[in-house]
């Protein structure tokens, strides 16, 4: 009996949630390159430091989680060096708390029975976004269809929804949302997308004008596993779950993972690292999965996906500093997307390359979309630029959503209508 207990208490130790009591998001404004190097050092001095935003250039503040142990001594360093800092997050779990009260005071209400009356406005547990998809595919089955293309680590699987108003082997773009399960403002915004194509299609003439060409192709749980855990374990959870042999430390950073430039400067070798790129090109499912539907599908024009957050919209490369052949064209189309999204509420955006507006990063999605030949790859950071960082107020939700398909809009046309 005495076993039992202990047993089942610990049982309640491992399943407890993680908790961020005394963590605090610190902003810092490095002046010049010697303080830039100063924070890379930090990053290999604190191994427990959650880099929100990585080290990138002058213009570009770094916001790093510190646990409240590590306090004191990260201060300490920045004063030394004379590199100036501010507080973003106080505490970091008393706005945890804040957003799950919010979640469980709305869940009160109940699950939505469709997708009229389902809560767009907050977030949601992973087994509501797969019944949200399932009440949207059953009302819509002319034009909305689901296809599974692989199964997580854990063994959920990787669904995507389809929209298409018929035709055969049809030009397709593609969205995802949600690679980085903490970014929980992507996977949000997705399901608004989803609900708004079934809404607009047949009345906004744009959208109709690309859905009588092409096919939409949405995953809105990229990495569903990690999904589930920022819900039951981990909030600030990142990366896949799959378990690294040899390491305590599980899952790799699934934008890092991708066959370009695989293993360069931008990416961990370390699997404690939060941008760990994995033990080779493609290792995780949720990774393979998409590769080989691209290769199948053949005919993907566009390829669209989604972070948070920093608000920018970014075209390859980001593995290295050689520009795309199409640059001028890309740059040209991210201009105009970010000012009919900065049209709808004023919310501003930088663009250009991954390289020149945020970092060296190998590995990653778009890179490795584009040298397959899909142009139009891009990735956006949505809100906000680190008031709340990952932790974005539900209210914010369909604000979000909404300015960020206005950019969708011009980007899907322009790819409608250019070879
Ligand atoms: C979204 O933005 C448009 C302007 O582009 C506005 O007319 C509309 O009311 C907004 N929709 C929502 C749901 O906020
Ligand atoms: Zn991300």
């Amino acid at each position: 009996m005495r076993t039992l207990l202990l047993l089942s208490a610990l049982a309640c130790v491992a399943l407890a949630k993680e908790t961020f009591h005394g963590h605090q998001v610190l902003r810092i404004q490095a002046k010049d390159e010697t303080q830039l190097s100063l924070l890379k050092d930090l990053e290999q001095m604190f191994e427990q430091l959650d880099f929100w935003r990585d080290v990138s250039d002058v213009s570009t503040p770094v916001d790093i989680r510190v646990p409240a142990e590590a306090l004191g001594e990260v201060r300490e360093y920045l004063d030394s060096w004379g590199i100036s800092f501010e507080t973003m997050i106080e505490d970091l779990q008393a706005v945890l708390d804040e957003e799950q009260q919010e979640m469980e005071s709305a869940a009160r209400f109940g699950e939505a029975r469709n997708t009229d009356s389902f809560d767009y406005a907050r977030y949601h547990p992973i087994a509501e976004l797969y019944s949200f998809q399932d009440m949207l595919v059953a009302e819509n089955p002319k034009l909305v269809s689901k296809i599974v293309i692989g199964q997580s680590y854990e063994g959920r699987p990787l669904t995507v929804l389809k929209f298409s108003t018929g035709g055969t082997d049809r030009p397709a773009i593609w969205i995802d949302t949600g690679i980085h399960s903490r970014e929980w403002v992507t996977q949000a915004s997705g399901t608004w997308f989803a609900k708004k194509i079934v809404n607009d299609y047949g009345k906004c003439p744009m959208l109709t004008a690309i859905l009588d060409k092409m096919d939409i192709f949405l995953e809105i749980m990229t990495n569903p596993d990690g999904y589930a855990y920022t819900h039951s374990n981990n909030r600030m959870w990142r990366k896949t779950r799959k378990p690294n042999p040899g390491s305590s430390c599980v899952g790799v950073d699934p934008n890092r993972n991708w066959d370009a430039g695989f293993g360069g400067p931008g990416a961990s070798s370390s699997p404690c690292s939060e941008t760990f790129r994995g033990p080779r090109a493609h290792s995780e499912s949720e990774v393979s999965s998409i590769v080989n539907f691209v290769k199948n599908h053949g005919n993907i024009k566009e390829f669209v996906s989604i972070h948070a957050y920093s608000q920018m919209l970014m075209y390859p490369y980001g593995y290295t500093r050689t520009p795309v052949k199409d640059q001028a064209e890309l740059h040209a189309l991210a201009q105009k997307a970010v000012s009919a999204l900065t049209a709808v509420y004023g919310t501003r955006y930088r663009y250009g390359s991954i390289i020149d507006v945020i970092y060296q990063a190998s590995g990653g999605t778009i890179d490795w979309t584009y040298n397959q030949g899909i142009k139009y790859s891009y990735t956006f950071e949505l809100r906000d630029t680190g008031r709340y960082g990952f932790i974005l107020p539900a209210n914010q939700i369909v604000p979000t959503a909404n300015e960020t398909w206005a950019a969708m809009l011009e980007l899907m046309t322009h790819a409608k209508n250019n070879p």
